[in-house]
């Protein structure tokens, strides 16, 4: 007897998880959102790349009121960064909360190699002082370290390195993470294995992520994830072998996140959501078996148009919701259309991958 299980197999695997999308803002085209922050009180920080300068830093201060409605919220221009025509990746930093690291400056050209730099955004109030006027949501920028000039070739995702005052920075040409010192703007490599390095032309190391005592990064060029052990420092351990976790069903992957925290199941609660930016979706990664799985956007389709970078929302409204922004389409136009850049937010209530 023959047993009809193609049928079934075929039903199986065009099943397509696609998790509920809100639209929370979207600015005129063009428009390219290079990456994505949250404050502690859940405000969203946007970096913006340009062809041209200057480039400006937003923020969205409570992007949950656009999942509880069908509305949109514009972003707010908070500091705009004059000569400068790409705002990258940033990060809190771990010992100070609302005092960021951000990286940018202007992108190399066909004649031109890039000119780089990291600043402080602190958002942390001054002490009181007299006949000063103290403004809440205007942050303080300051240029703490020139990047170019120690070497580093084109800075992309940032993140934090648990317990200390310093933050890693991926090198996507250079294929390699430095580390930055908050206080004293030192500027070191940290890690450097060829599973970082550019190939082809297109970019390296993207973003990058420290999970318990894990280095976890993805390659744009070789569109999957890879992990090490790293110290305290931030540098790779002694004898610790680079694992590849997975590789993506897809031809690029851009920045990603991690999350939600606490929640039971993979990676000691935590999930991988990668952004593919040229394929349009959101590939999430469970870090132990190196599954893989699309759970929003499809290539084709405008949904989720260019995404370059994730991140959970950190208030009890929004914090199992992933804000995913997008460069419209830029990179690769979406059956020849692009649109300006967005912030979606991505239902991850309840979201467990397919065995
Ligand atoms: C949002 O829009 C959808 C589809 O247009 C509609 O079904 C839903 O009721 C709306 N929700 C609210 C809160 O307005
Ligand atoms: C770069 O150099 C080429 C050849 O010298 C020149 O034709 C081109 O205009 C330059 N581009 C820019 C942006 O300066
Ligand atoms: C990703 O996009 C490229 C072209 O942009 C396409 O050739 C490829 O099939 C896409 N991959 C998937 C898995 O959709």
């Amino acid at each position: 007897m023959q047993i009809p299980i193609l049928p079934f197999f075929a039903l199986a695997t065009t099943v397509q998880a696609t998790l509920h999308l809100k639209l929370v803002t979207q600015f005129p085209a063009p428009f390219w959102i290079e990456n994505i922050a949250v404050r502690r009180n859940g405000a969203l920080l946007l970096t913006q790349l340009t062809t041209s300068p200057p480039a400006t830093l937003y923020t969205l201060p409570y992007p949950w009121l656009s999942i509880s409605s069908n509305s949109t919220i514009p972003a707010k221009p908070l500091h705009t960064f004059p000569n400068t025509n790409a705002l990258l990746g940033l990060a809190e930093s771990p010992l100070h909360p609302d005092l960021f690291v951000l990286v940018g400056g202007v992108n190399p050209t066909a004649n031109s190699s890039g000119s780089f730099v990291a600043w402080t955004v602190d958002f942390r109030p001054l002490p009181p002082s007299p006949g000063l006027a103290t403004s809440e949501t205007q942050p303080r920028v300051t240029q703490i370290a020139s990047l170019s000039s120690k070497g580093v070739l084109l800075p992309n995702g940032v993140a934090a390195l648990p317990g200390r005052n310093a933050v890693l920075v991926a090198d996507s040409l250079a294929g390699c993470i430095w580390r930055v010192d908050i206080a004293t703007g030192a500027v070191q490599l940290a890690v450097k294995v060829p599973e970082m390095a550019a190939s082809k032309g297109a970019a390296g190391v993207n973003g990058v992520r420290v999970v318990g005592e894990k280095l976890y990064w993805t390659n744009s060029a070789t569109a999957a994830v890879y992990r090490v052990g790293i110290d305290a420092e931030g540098k790779q351990k002694e004898g610790d072998m680079v694992e590849k976790v997975a590789s993506l069903p897809a031809i690029f992957a851009d920045d990603f996140a991690v999350g939600p925290t606490g929640r039971k199941g993979e990676l000691g609660g935590d999930l991988l959501w990668v952004a593919t930016n040229v394929n349009n979706t959101l590939i999430a990664v469970n870090g132990q078996t190196g599954k893989t799985e699309v759970v929003a956007g499809a290539t084709g389709s405008l949904e989720l148009a260019g995404p370059t970078a994730a991140a959970f929302g950190r208030t009890e409204k929004d914090k199992e919701w992933l804000y995913v922004v997008t460069c419209g389409g830029v990179k690769a136009p979406v059956n020849g259309l692009t649109e300006g850049g967005k912030v979606v937010a991505v239902d991850t209530r309840g979201f467990a991958m397919r065995d």
